[in-house]
């Protein structure tokens, strides 16, 4: 069913308010998501992205109730990912000659997933337009790596609008569809967690796209991304946002986090948060388990740290296997202007703080040489030790 969004432009997405996870399971839900499509009707008609490949002929269905498909002039493939680009293969089959506006990249990520069809793509790059009637037009912008090399917003004139798709997103269902609508506790927590485990790696690019469309000065009314709100109250804050989570962003803030065997390494996870109250109160604590704790949701607490300290005991030589997996993770996400320390117990050979320090080193961290490595269970000298490695994170 339609949704008005402004004058002759409508929401024909789909919301997922039972998912539970993305990416595989690689991205968790926790508030529902959506793939956000949309129908513009000027002289020419235009879709703007479809939805994720499960309900391809639903949506098929859907829009034939809203539209006879044979109207539709245009279709613009923002980006190739089969969440936006799932459902093409069910509307192709009904209306095959229709032009398909994407990147050269686009062309070359949906022949490789969906096969070649002989679909007939049209190319664009920044600046290219395409007139839609009624004095209005279609105004495409690269967006090579937000998140992938065939990303790509749309800008539609007279209505203002940016089609951003992937950028500015959240995975989090909203029935009412507008920002101003939306719980704003939640709002904002998903655009967080979303910038942090999507877009986190590649934020010199933001960074540089958001100057890039400074420059073309366009005037922007709603930005509607294929992912949750759209904002069209004060639109510019979430770009003002995004300027801000792009440059190496922190708050006052340190996240410690663990895994732990027996219970000692946890018992210093709690005696470091402790140590930072005392030696800094304005300074906000977070203690996390990465056994038992989302990591998704742990990185978004990283994200907005200043330091964080990561303790494991040592296990066959080496830190635990949840850990492992976790700072594998930490690497890919790239944050920077972030400090760590590594802590933890052991019974023999005792290698993990060593290797936590190297891993921590080898995601970009500036690694603490100050450490606490205990020999079962920690005495009176390993917390003793903990002051020095709280103030080096506090520096
Ligand atoms: Fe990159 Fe929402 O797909």
């Amino acid at each position: 069913m339609r949704k008005h969004i402004k004058n002759n432009v409508s929401w024909v997405g789909w919301i997922d308010w039972e998912l539970e996870s993305f990416h595989g399971d690689d991205y968790s839900i926790f508030n529902g998501s959506s793939q956000n499509a949309y129908l513009i009707e000027e002289e020419k008609t235009v879709l703007v992205d479809t939805v994720w490949t499960p309900h391809r002929f639903d949506f098929v269905e859907n829009l034939k109730k809203e539209i006879d498909l044979g109207k539709i002039d245009y279709i613009i493939a923002n980006h190739g990912e089969c969440d936006h680009s799932g459902s093409l293969t069910a509307l192709m089959a009904e209306i095959p000659d229709t032009p398909i506006y994407c990147t050269p990249a686009a062309v070359k990520s949906l022949e490789g997933q969906y096969g070649k069809h002989g679909w007939n793509f049209r190319t664009v790059k920044t600046g290219d337009t395409l007139d839609i009637g009624n004095g209005k037009q279609l105004v495409f912008v690269d967006m090579k790596m937000l998140h992938w090399p065939d990303s790509m917003a749309t800008y539609m004139t007279g209505d203002n609008i940016l089609f951003s798709n992937d950028a500015f997103g959240q995975h989090f269902a909203v029935g009412e569809l507008f920002n101003d609508k939306a719980d704003q506790c939640l709002l904002w927590k998903e655009a967080l967690k979303y910038y942090t485990n999507i877009l986190n790696p590649f934020s010199a690019l933001v960074a540089k796209k958001l100057t890039e469309l400074e420059g073309m000065n366009l005037d922007i009314d709603i930005i509607a991304p294929s992912h949750g709100a759209i904002w069209r109250d004060s639109p510019m804050q979430i770009v003002k946002k995004y300027a801000e989570w792009s440059d190496a962003y922190q708050e006052n803030q340190i996240t410690v986090v663990y895994d732990t065997m027996w219970e000692g390494t946890a018992k210093l996870a709690h005696a470091i948060a402790q140590e930072v109250h005392l030696q800094s109160p304005d300074t906000v604590v977070k203690v996390l388990s990465i056994a038992k704790t989302d990591k998704n949701e742990i990185m978004t607490e990283v994200f907005k740290s200043r330091a964080i300290a990561v303790g494991s005991p040592t296990c066959c030589n080496s830190y635990l296997s949840s850990v492992a997996g976790w700072l594998e993770f930490l690497k890919q996400l790239k944050f920077k202007n972030k400090k760590a320390a590594a802590f933890g117990c052991y019974g023999w050979s005792g290698e993990s703080v060593k290797l936590l320090q190297a891993k921590l080193a080898e995601a970009g961290f500036d690694v603490a040489e100050e450490h606490v490595r205990s020999l079962w269970n920690p005495e009176e000298d390993d917390f003793a030790a903990i002051p020095a490695l709280v103030k080096s994170l506090l520096q």
